[in-house]
């Protein structure tokens, strides 16, 4: 069962088959009907944010709420202990007896998979620096199999900074377990990693990494859009020189297909023209409402008995 099986919480895509996915879909696709609710009444969500965030933690909060439950945390590394030397470790041995689910986003690649070990209670991975963002992936499916539909024989364009981008990692891993066929499409230097190919590979899932996104446009369902990831870079010229590699403009939608829909984790910087945003097309705004849904999706299956 998902409540077994997840208990320790969601650390990584690579946690879920394709039955798990399809349930917490499935559960999602329940907490669209239910507005708000007094499931998680009496529970306690903390969410720890070391790094910034506006959707995910928002979206964390917002979904507790709806369902009766409340919520405590931090949001800067400035304001915890851990400004004092604390290790992660001991925060967490500390905030778990104050809160029934930990939400945790961190610089470090490990953080929440070693917060895991350390904890009784369920960590949720809201970031872990360029490794995964796996609630970010779940809420990405349900936008794309209630905007779009059925994932199988979709032709999926991800385009981007795949080498730091966390949500393309976890997107691409939930991805392996449908019938699907993937674009990379990123400048030669951001291509995904080679321990992301490796498993994709070993997943066997059909996919072709390019640098020109126009030629493919015409046979896309979806293009899932990423930012490059400013803060991850070591030489900040090379960023320079990178940032606008991608601008996803008004007039690129005119070869796309009627059902295709533009996807992206946001923020957007530059890699799409605001033009685009009133195209029915563009489905960002709404992928953030997804948000939500799936959110109280996993807090209520990791909270409740
Ligand atoms: C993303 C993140 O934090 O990884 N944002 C999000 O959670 N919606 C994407 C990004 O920062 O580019």
């Amino acid at each position: 069962m998902f409540k077994d099986k997840f208990s320790e919480g969601i650390i990584s895509a690579k946690q879920f088959d394709r039955e798990d996915i399809e349930y917490i879909l499935k559960k999602g696709k329940e907490m669209i009907q239910i507005k708000n609710s007094n499931l998680l009444q009496g529970k306690i969500l903390a969410t720890l944010f070391f790094e910034p965030s506006t959707r995910t933690r928002l979206s964390f909060e917002s979904a507790m709420y709806r369902l009766g439950g409340s919520v405590i945390g931090f949001h800067s590394e400035d304001v915890s202990s851990i400004k004092k030397g604390e290790s992660i470790a001991d925060t967490i041995r500390t905030v778990e007896n104050y809160s029934d689910c930990i939400a945790m986003r961190h610089s470090l690649e490990g953080a929440a998979r070693m917060a895991s070990k350390f904890a009784k209670i369920p960590i949720i991975n809201a970031g872990s620096g360029s490794g995964e963002h796996p609630t970010q992936a779940l809420l990405d499916l349900l936008t794309i199999t209630e905007e779009i539909g059925e994932l199988d024989g979709l032709n999926i364009g991800i385009m981007g900074d795949l080498k730091y981008g966390r949500t393309v990692h976890s997107l691409s891993i939930l991805l392996s377990n449908f019938d699907v066929n993937i674009y990379f499409v990123s400048p030669e230097i951001l291509r995904m990693r080679n321990r992301d190919k490796d498993f994709l590979q070993q997943q066997q899932v059909k996919y072709k990494e390019i640098t020109k996104y126009r030629k493919i446009l015409n046979i896309l369902d979806v293009l899932y859009i990423t930012r490059i990831q400013k803060e991850r870079f070591v030489d900040i010229e090379e960023y320079e020189k990178l940032k606008d590699f991608y601008i996803f403009r008004e007039d690129d939608l005119e070869n796309t297909k009627d059902n295709f829909r533009l996807l992206h984790p946001l923020p957007r910087v530059t890699e799409i023209s605001p033009n685009v945003d009133i195209s029915k097309k563009a489905i960002y705004f709404k992928q953030t409402y997804y948000g939500i849904p799936m959110r109280k999706a996993i807090l209520s299956e990791l909270m409740t008995e």
